[in-house]
């Protein structure tokens, strides 16, 4: 079996200003959420992450090397507006403009994300995605970076995984702000994210027509654990029930029925909050095995020794994730375009004593995980592209710099940068534009 893509194809990867850029109060860099939590808890700190805020033109130059066609990274929303509102701080977007610049320079195609769970900290202190105003502050921010950045990069996501991010931040606690507010309150979040979004979308298409916008999103993946009709039925409930709080909305304009508490809507609030995308970005790691059950499907439970990746029980071994995951998106929406915004593995950081790090799990989960995308574009599924998951060993969030999920190793101390064995496959696979 060949598994060559598509000859327009992109291949790229993708990272995050909170995990990557330290600097965190450089240049005028305000605080944002995560400053607050990690200084707080004095555990991890993403204070220096891997010092790209430094050493910037090092990464490009391991993109090039790569031979990808795309980077997808974020602004920190701190960074060009301290406060989270005007005026610009010009260092900061000079930071962006020269990496823009640089990737273009070397034909990389930057894609840009607006929000990658970093909210300015004076925006948390006013009610944060608590207060409507936050919204009106995103869509003033979106409309600057299109403004600014716009003549070069064409390319946006709105938010990063806001289920995570929210679901993490505000309601179990455990990410920045670290608040665990009532299921009212929390559909109220959704609904002002929401709500940003759809200001932000027509900000930036006014400001500059022709934005190609999209989301990077992390739906609940069921897979059927037996591919036959009846699985395949109860697979297409689950996707609903667990995923339709927030999609329905966003593809459909409206809330589903079945939902337990509803956010109060302002008049034309699910005209703009359905601000139509030009594509949807998935980050698929993972599944959820499905089954026919009382509620139209079940979970299957997973036994105690189902491949996971060391350290992040979340991550499981499945493959078809990535088919059903771009198959459930694209018969429930009906969506133009579909990105694979995220995919990847952690592998253990030891490296061995040749200095190469073996992470040979991690080409196994890759490559199974592209030749199920393979098997999706053939069948007709709008995929575009493909962001591996990550560049660098970064700043893994509440894990700190534990995981390993980049294709280069990262000396956390003195920020220097060594290929692992998956670089050098994934260069072959761009190189081939063919899963090898
Ligand atoms: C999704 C998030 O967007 C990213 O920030 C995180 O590092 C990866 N998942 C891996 O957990």
């Amino acid at each position: 079996m060949n598994y060559r893509m598509p000859k327009s194809f992109q291949w790229g990867v993708a990272s995050a200003a909170y995990q990557v850029e330290g600097g965190w109060n450089a240049g005028g860099r305000g605080p944002s959420i995560w400053d607050t939590w990690c200084h707080k808890n004095n555990r991890v700190s993403g204070d220096n992450a891997c010092f790209s805020y430094q050493r910037w033109r090092e990464d490009v130059q391991l993109l090039k090397n790569l031979g990808v066609q795309a980077y997808r990274f974020s602004i920190s929303w701190p960074r060009v507006l301290p406060t989270g509102r005007a005026p610009i701080n010009q260092r900061g977007l000079d930071y962006y403009d020269r990496l823009v610049d640089a990737l273009l320079q070397n034909k990389i195609k930057p894609f840009v994300t607006l929000y990658h769970w970093d909210l300015p900290q004076a925006l948390e202190d006013t009610g944060g995605w608590q207060s409507r105003e936050t919204a009106y502050a995103y869509a003033d921010y979106a409309r600057l970076m299109v403004e600014r950045l716009g003549d070069r990069v064409t390319n946006w996501m709105t938010f990063n995984e806001i289920p995570t991010g929210i679901g993490k931040g505000y309601e179990l606690g455990i990410y920045a702000p670290a608040l665990k507010v009532k299921p009212k309150a929390l559909a109220l979040i959704y609904h002002h994210v929401l709500v940003a979004q759809g200001l932000g979308i027509r900000a930036m298409r006014a400001a500059r027509p022709g934005q190609i916008i999209g989301i990077a999103h992390d739906p609940f993946t069921p897979v059927p654990v037996i591919e036959d009709a009846a699985h395949i039925k109860a697979c297409a409930v689950a996707y609903e029930r667990l995923n339709a709080y927030l999609m329905d909305p966003m593809f459909r304009g409206t809330y589903p029925k079945f939902l337990p508490v509803f956010p109060e809507v302002k008049t034309g609030d699910m005209k703009l909050v359905s601000e139509p995308l030009d594509f949807v970005g998935l980050n698929i790691y993972s599944g959820l095995y499905t089954e026919p059950g009382k509620d139209g499907y079940q979970l299957v439970k997973f036994p105690t020794h189902y491949p996971t990746s060391e350290g992040l029980d979340w991550l499981r071994f499945i493959p078809q994730a990535l088919y059903w995951a771009t198959r459930h998106v694209d018969e429930r929406y009906g969506v133009k375009a579909i990105y694979i915004t995220e995919n990847g593995w952690s592998s253990d950081r030891q490296r061995d004593v040749a200095d190469w790090c073996n992470d040979v799990d991690r080409i196994l989960y890759l490559r199974c995980y592209l030749r199920e995308l393979h098997h999706a574009i053939s069948e007709g599924i709008p995929v575009r592209g493909y962001f591996l998951w990550s560049l660098l060993d970064n700043f893994e969030w509440a894990s700190g710099y534990s995981k390993g999920l980049g294709l280069y190793y990262v000396n956390h101390k003195t920020g220097e940068r060594r290929p692992k064995r998956s670089a050098g496959w994934y260069k072959t696979v761009v190189h081939a534009n063919t899963v090898v």
